[in-house]
């Protein structure tokens, strides 16, 4: 047994001497199958050799008609996408490649990745092949084969050269993933980008409510009264007043049911926005609550302190009540 004891001081010295030695990353050519995938334009891409190879990655996988997680990913990508700026498609590589063989055909992906917005690439391939690339990347989830479960981790952002992967989770703040793809991964290479936070909101203390909203909301709504350009949904100022509590209530444990049960209100939303459509979330009651409370508190707070609702920015005001 020797031999053994040689072979793995070998690898360990590799190892050792780090990521400048490409035959370093135990994740290389031939660990992933360099399998062809076609994308939305009907090009084809090797997934290792033109996808991965030397590159700084984001993967995930989607199918077009889901109604959780996926619209939540895409979302949450659209804006980290904004935020990495200049280095998208540089060093940094987007991709969204469909599980759902059979119905995302090239021609639907161009028609999804247009409705989000999304800039980056997706791709379709033949099912087995997309299977055993989601087992290679820890992705493989059993029980949402049917379609039927949420899979919440279904995003991989990895840096090939280095051999550095992580999971992330959809609900991560987008500013928190692309400071890991630009910075992180990239092993401190590269000053941080100065305005990458320039735009966080401040620090002060939080209602529950208003973390989920954080976490899972502000990636498509503002709550500010004044609707950018592109918002996927919309402006949620005022939504506790325009809205029954009830209808909130149901709209936000299960939009998709709403849909599907042709609520009048959200058929009109779902039109206006584009049809894309507010994911179900799997909120409980309790979570529903909180966020109902915080928009209700927000809303307030905005329209007591500034009737034109143009700054929330300030901390001390001095204006009457
Ligand atoms: C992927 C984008 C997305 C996410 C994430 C999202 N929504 Fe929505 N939301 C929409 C869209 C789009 C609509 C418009 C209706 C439709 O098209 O389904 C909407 C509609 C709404 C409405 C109804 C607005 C009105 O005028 O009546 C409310 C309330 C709402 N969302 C709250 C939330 C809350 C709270 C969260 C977080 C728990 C959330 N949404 C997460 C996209 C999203």
């Amino acid at each position: 047994m020797g031999k053994n004891i040689w072979i793995v001081s070998v690898v360990l010295l590799i190892a050792v001497h780090g990521p400048s030695l490409s035959a370093a990353s135990p994740w290389g050519a031939n660990y992933f199958p360099n399998v062809a995938l076609t994308t939305q334009d009907g090009e084809t891409l090797r997934f290792f050799d033109d996808m991965i190879k030397d590159k700084i990655v984001v993967l995930n996988f989607i199918y077009t008609h889901c109604e959780d997680s996926c619209p939540l990913e895409t979302a949450q990508l659209v804006q980290v996408y904004k935020i990495l700026g200049n280095r998208m498609g540089n060093d940094v590589f987007f991709y969204s490649i469909s599980i759902d063989a059979k119905n995302d055909t090239p021609d639907i992906l161009k028609e999804y990745k247009a409705r989000f917005g999304a800039q980056w690439t997706f791709l379709t391939g033949k099912e087995s092949e997309v299977i055993s690339l989601r087992k290679k990347l820890g992705l493989y989830i059993e029980e949402i084969q049917d379609g039927s479960n949420n899979h919440n981790v279904s995003m991989i952002i990895g840096n090939q050269a280095t051999g550095r992967w992580m999971k992330r989770s959809p609900f991560e703040n987008p500013y928190v993933l692309a400071d890991q793809i630009g910075n992180w991964l990239d092993g401190w290479k590269r000053p941080p980008k100065g305005d990458s936070y320039a735009n966080a909101p401040e620090l002060r203390s939080m209602l529950q409510g208003e973390l989920t909203y954080r976490t899972r909301c502000s990636i498509c709504h503002s709550l500010t009264g004044q609707e950018p350009e592109g918002a996927l949904g919309p402006d949620l100022l005022g939504v506790t007043q325009r809205r029954e509590m009830n209808w909130l209530l149901n709209w936000l444990r299960a939009p998709n049911q709403m849909l599907k049960k042709k609520d009048p209100i959200a058929l009109a939303l779902y039109k206006k926005y584009n049809n894309v459509a507010m994911p179900n979330l799997r909120l409980s009651k309790q979570d529903a609550m909180e966020l109902i409370e915080y928009m209700e508190a927000e809303t307030q707070r905005i329209e007591g302190h500034s009737p034109e609702a143009t700054t929330t920015t300030s901390v001390h005001s001095n204006g009457p009540h």
